[in-house]
């Protein structure tokens, strides 16, 4: 089947399955935008408002906070209503808080409409990964789900560019307030989408289901999908949402839903995303040098997600997951070293800036999309919504305490003591994914679940 599916002729209009994955992926642009933004924008909020450091840490803060709500509250609620229909409301909340926040009077409002953008972010990074990776064929599910990330990746990039642009007339309102305009997208696009195949017949709504995967799916491929679907659907339990998360087959996945969210942050990601321009300036770069290697780092962040989309239905999930992770230890290890020779000062800021960029290109090419290609996957259907939200949610708590916790701890025990320690959390998140994480690649969503409950012939798919 994936031979047939991958030659393109298998019936239905195979290249509208690329349409539905990157409108959703808008969803990841703003996820991208609008947490990469506010760095450079906070140098011109703290000229309009008084704003004391709390304030200040707040100001950023804020949205993760809303993050780790709206992660918790959207995934369980997609269960019920529909992948599409919380993320259309997401879209408005995007562009509701873009508006608000770009528009804010004085520092509560900018405050609250942050966290009601957090509230979209969260929601996008539960549901999107989702409803992509329920609307793929099996063969390219990999390569779909990663534009998520690719979204990501040029959001926060196109946040660095916005915010260069404007930074020469001092302005931050319309480099936040922009973001209304791919919100205003992501609505329009998303009204036209079908919900996913099978979020519908887990409403017992078969005939849509039928219908959107023949648009994509030769008649008998459709067929074939929609009875897989049915069978794992029959031998799942009546409840949707968290409920459904405590059944016993499901919890060791809950585990590596959890553990892979949380080591996605532990090994440190966004202390160089939100904090690269600090970390270069202080190896003696000049100021406009440093943005200029800020940018850098987000073209590879982009270039590397585009490697990822490329490779990652031939090698495989843990493979290149481990790779990355190797790569990522070498690097942060560099950059401890560096920093502990920092006496040598010229030739440290190019070694800083290596480490870097091969650390960047690491996580790019696998961490950074393989936890939202691989989170869908692993939970079940009736569960898929909510596993996937709360391992989201913990995502953005442990991204909160990695962004609260790098600068007082650099202060406490130095910059190369807390890279060293970063990359010691790498191995102990290599090991996880050696011992722990089941490979995915190549096997349908019902063939995976039918794998974890031990029911090996419950699909036909092979
Ligand atoms: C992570 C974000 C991170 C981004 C960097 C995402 O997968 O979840 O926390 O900022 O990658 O590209």
């Amino acid at each position: 089947m994936a031979q047939a599916a991958a030659s393109g002729d298998s019936g239905g209009n195979r290249r509208f399955v690329y349409v539905v994955a990157s409108v959703a992926a808008l969803g990841g642009l703003l996820f991208g935008y609008d947490t990469g933004v506010i760095s450079g924008a906070l140098l011109f909020i703290k000229d309009d408002f008084q704003l004391n450091p709390f304030l200040e840490g707040f100001i950023v803060s804020s949205l993760l906070l809303g993050a780790v709500i709206g992660a918790g509250v959207s995934g369980a609620l997609s269960d019920r209503l529909g992948r599409r229909t919380i993320i259309l409301v997401s879209a408005i909340i995007f562009a509701v808080g873009a508006i608000g926040a770009g528009l804010a009077p004085n520092v509560t409002t900018l405050i609250f409409f942050r966290i009601l953008l957090g509230l979209g972010v969260g929601s996008a990074s539960a549901l999107v990964p989702s409803y992509i990776s329920e609307s793929a064929p099996t063969d390219v599910r990999g390569s779909l789900s990663t534009l998520f990330q690719l979204a990501i990746t040029i959001g926060i990039l196109l946040a660095y560019l916005v915010n260069a642009a404007f930074a020469t007339v001092g302005d931050w309102r319309w480099p936040v307030g922009l973001a209304v305009i791919p919100a205003l997208i992501l609505f329009v696009g998303m009204y036209f989408l079908p919900d996913t195949p099978r979020w519908l017949v887990s409403k017992g709504r078969e005939e849509e289901a039928r219908r959107v995967l023949r648009r994509t799916r030769s008649e008998e491929e459709a067929e074939r999908e929609l009875n897989d679907i049915r069978r794992v659907e029959e031998e799942e339990e009546e409840q949707a949402g968290y409920r459904e998360l405590l059944a016993p087959w499901v919890r060791p996945m809950l585990v590596v839903g959890i553990g892979l969210a949380v080591f996605q942050q532990f090994v440190g990601i966004n202390t160089v995303i939100y904090y690269a321009p600090t970390i270069i300036k202080s190896t003696g770069l000049e100021d406009v040098a440093s943005v200029l290697a800020t940018v850098g780092i987000g073209v590879v962040n982009v270039l590397m997600t585009v490697v990822a989309i490329l490779i990652i239905d031939r090698v495989g999930r843990k493979p290149l997951l481990l790779v990355g992770l190797a790569g990522m230890v070498i690097s942060l290890g560099i950059l401890g070293g560096a920093f502990a020779f920092s006496s040598l000062s010229g030739i440290i800021s190019w070694v800083t800036l290596i480490g870097l960029m091969l650390y960047i290109a690491s996580f790019a090419v696998s961490f950074g999309p393989l936890l939202w290609v691989m989170l869908p996957e692993i939970f079940p259907l009736n569960a898929r919504g909510s596993g996937t939200g709360l391992s989201a949610l913990s995502n953005w708590v442990a991204n909160f305490i990695v962004a609260q916790a790098f600068l007082p701890l650099v202060g406490l025990i130095g910059r190369s003591a807390v890279f060293w320690i970063l990359a010691g959390i790498c191995i102990i998140a290599a090991l996880f994914v050696y011992f722990m994480v089941p490979e995915t690649r190549g096997r349908s969503l019902e063939q995976i679940e039918a794998d974890l409950r031990g029911d090996r012939e419950a699909t036909a798919t092979t």
